[in-house]
């Protein structure tokens, strides 16, 4: 593939398994060194690291467990340091704002726990990493936050997970009026349902995956590839002129 990212430094946060790991393996294979960030799972970003170095391409695994302020201050410093000692500069071009995640619940049965968690995961993690990294982002920069198809749904059973991705599309749109006199663009991807491990069950109940695939116009689930192509599309020089705005990546689920 074309290498229109070569000398460009790249974060996913989450990149070591699902959509992020696609999203790492996509913007490496365009030439950008890229920061693999996980939670607990080290050998799973191990792994994503060696499949990226075994098609030619740099990244390193950086772990941090993202929820508020100080945990993203610290991952912040770690990704300086680690650019610093790899480029002789710390500064980032691209930020891929992945990690989130929900349970299903309705209102009667969300409680504070779940609420906290999912608006942690979505929502504050990629806000104050944005804000501790925000000194160290290249002018002509990218953000992209993902989001999810949810987040222009109205699914009772998903509430919370669709409050905090109203959130994060939210924070995408005043994002790219701040930091667009700095020619940085920041914009939301929202995937739909995509085959994986987070899906399973879903692709594993016949019922459930003939719901998804008839309300999807594309008639299937997407791949992560398919999502990381979004991203890479974003993030290439061709997506300079697109900012603040919430790319749907779902086949057109519920159109
Ligand atoms: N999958 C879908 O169909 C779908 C649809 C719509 C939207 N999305 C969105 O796409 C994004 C990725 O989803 P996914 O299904 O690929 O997720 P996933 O497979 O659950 O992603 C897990 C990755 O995120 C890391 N992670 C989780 N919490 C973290 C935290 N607090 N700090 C740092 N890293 C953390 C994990 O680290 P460890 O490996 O260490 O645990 C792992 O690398 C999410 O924002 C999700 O809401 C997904």
């Amino acid at each position: 593939m074309t290498r229109d990212l070569q000398g460009k430094t790249a974060l996913v946060t989450g990149g070591g398994r699902g959509l992020g790991r696609a999203m790492a393996e996509k913007l490496a294979a365009a030439g950008a060194l890229v920061a693999v960030n996980y939670a607990s799972n080290g050998a799973a970003a191990a792994e994503a690291v060696a499949a990226i170095e075994a098609n030619g391409g740099c990244a390193f695994a950086l772990q941090g467990k993202l929820a508020g302020a100080s945990t993203a201050r610290a991952l912040a410093e770690a990704l300086a340091a680690q650019l610093s000692d790899r480029t002789g500069s710390d500064t980032l071009d691209i930020l891929v704002n992945n990690i989130g995640g929900g349970e299903y619940a309705r209102l009667a049965d969300v409680d504070e726990a779940l609420y906290d968690e999912t608006f942690a995961n979505n929502v504050r993690g990629g806000f104050f990493l944005t804000q501790a990294l925000i000194e160290r982002l290249a002018d002509h920069g990218r953000v992209i936050n993902i989001s999810s198809t949810g987040a222009r749904l109205t699914d009772p059973g998903i509430i919370v997970y669709t409050m905090a991705k109203a959130a994060v599309d939210a924070f995408t749109r005043v994002l790219a009026a701040e930091l667009g006199p700095r020619g940085i663009t920041v914009n939301s991807v929202a995937p739909g349902f995509t085959a994986g491990e987070t899906n399973r069950h879903v692709m594993d109940d016949p019922e459930a995956a003939r719901q998804v695939t008839e309300n999807t116009a594309l008639r299937r689930f997407g791949t992560p590839e398919e999502i990381a192509d979004i991203v890479y599309a974003l993030a290439s020089p061709l997506g300079r002129w697109v900012t603040a705005q919430n790319i749907d990546a779902s086949g057109g689920f519920r159109i």
